[in-house]
């Protein structure tokens, strides 16, 4: 089966409503060989969409599981059954596939439920993880056999759990698929079609935007972050080769930097406003927290942005350039209905104006 761009743009609309299309999707890709039976635990957000688009057009048969409330029916082609993690799993039930590809396991009773019920039937099964799962950056080019967080550890804050949880579900997935299993440890997914996080589209509507812009820490400090299609297209690439192993999913180490991200996002909106570097503990001292991508505490993890992805370069991983990323975000968000646009973030307009006068104030003072 081939999907064409006009019908892939017409599922967007179908499965997206009012947030508008999603461009850019990897498609026309010469057919796979043999068509494998996937089976996509979740598939109706942001990185499922990409995902089954690229695998539909490679030619492989897809079936999508989630509880019917996120996102409508975006792919007539793709099967699609209608259950919870949580327990309604029944019509998953004697039902056989090649690959499952989970993006929707978060919890690990869910999982375990999940992986108990499809290890006799399915030949190899791929979990989306999380860079979470590393307590801290600790040191430059950390690769996969870093120190990670301890599911049994009861003293973790919200965010620390939801790390120990995903190495918690790599652990059921790993003894359940002995020596058949992924664990696909994704840095920040941004890209088109992120209605739901708008961290990097946080960059690219702010460069869209008058005034200077506030720049969280130094120009240099390094960020990370994978595209949503390059990372769709190589869990499908896993899929066709059978890829196992734990994989961190993200750019290269030390590529891009803060500012090189900002600007990227000027030069695709054609703006050039200033940009005003904010010292992280200022930032840190007014409560100025949640800017996408500034890392607060670079003191205790230098390698942050510095991350290995060796291993899944040499097993398939292509990066597209960053600037082509910015460019389809950014025409992504263009078509967005002005409500979808008007997405609330960590720092309002309000908030960064008011940070920026104190930050020059403190700077006169200071002279
Ligand atoms: N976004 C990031 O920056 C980032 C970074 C690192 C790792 N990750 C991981 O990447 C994965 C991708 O997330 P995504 O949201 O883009 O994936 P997605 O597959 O596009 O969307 C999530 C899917 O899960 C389904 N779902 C949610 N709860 C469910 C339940 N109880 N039972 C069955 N289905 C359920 C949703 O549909 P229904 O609501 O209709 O059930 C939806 O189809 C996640 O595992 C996430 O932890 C994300």
């Amino acid at each position: 089966m081939k999907l064409t761009r006009r019908k892939i743009t017409q599922f967007g609309l179908l499965g997206l409503g009012g947030l508008g299309t999603l461009p850019a999707f990897a498609v026309g890709a010469p057919a796979a060989q043999p068509s494998l039976k996937i089976l996509v635990l979740g598939g109706t957000g942001f990185l499922g969409p990409h995902l089954v688009a690229h695998a539909l057009s490679r030619g492989h048969k897809l079936t999508l599981f989630n509880r019917g409330k996120t996102g409508g029916t975006p792919f007539p082609e793709a099967e699609s059954l209608t259950g919870s993690r949580a327990g309604k799993l029944e019509n998953l039930k004697g039902r056989t596939w090649d690959v499952v590809i989970d993006t929707s396991g978060f919890a690990p009773p869910h999982v375990r439920k999940s992986t108990q019920l499809l290890a006799p039937n399915v030949g190899h099964y791929i979990y989306m993880s999380s860079t979470a799962v590393y307590p801290n950056f600790a040191q430059p080019g950390m690769d996969e056999s870093a120190p990670v967080l301890d599911p049994d550890d009861k003293e973790l804050d919200v965010f620390q759990r939801y790390g120990a949880n995903k190495r918690k579900c790599e652990q059921i997935v790993a003894s359940a698929f002995p020596g058949k299993s992924t664990a696909v440890r994704s840095d920040t997914i941004v890209g088109p079609g992120d209605h739901k996080h708008f961290r990097y589209t946080y960059w690219v509507r702010r460069a869209t935007q008058p005034g200077t812009i506030l720049g969280p820490g130094n120009p240099g400090d390094f960020v990370q972050f994978i595209d949503v299609r390059d990372l769709a297209e190589w869990l499908v690439h896993c899929a066709e080769n059978a890829i196992s192993g734990i994989y961190n999913a993200t750019i290269s180490p030390a590529s891009y930097t803060m500012q090189g991200l900002i600007q990227d996002c000027q030069k695709v909106a054609g703006t050039n406003a200033p940009i005003e570097w904010v010292d992280s503990d200022f930032l840190l001292a007014a409560e100025a927290r949640g800017i996408p991508f500034w890392s607060a505490n670079r003191g205790q993890s230098p390698g942050v942005g510095q991350l290995s992805n060796e291993a899944a370069k040499l097993h398939g991983l292509k990066l597209r350039s960053r600037l082509t990323t910015a460019q389809d975000t950014h025409a992504w968000y263009q078509q967005l209905p002005a409500e979808t646009q008007a997405f609330q973030s960590a720092l309002s307009v309000e908030r960064e104006q008011e940070l920026l006068a104190a930050w020059k104030k403190k700077a006169m003072q200071a002279a």
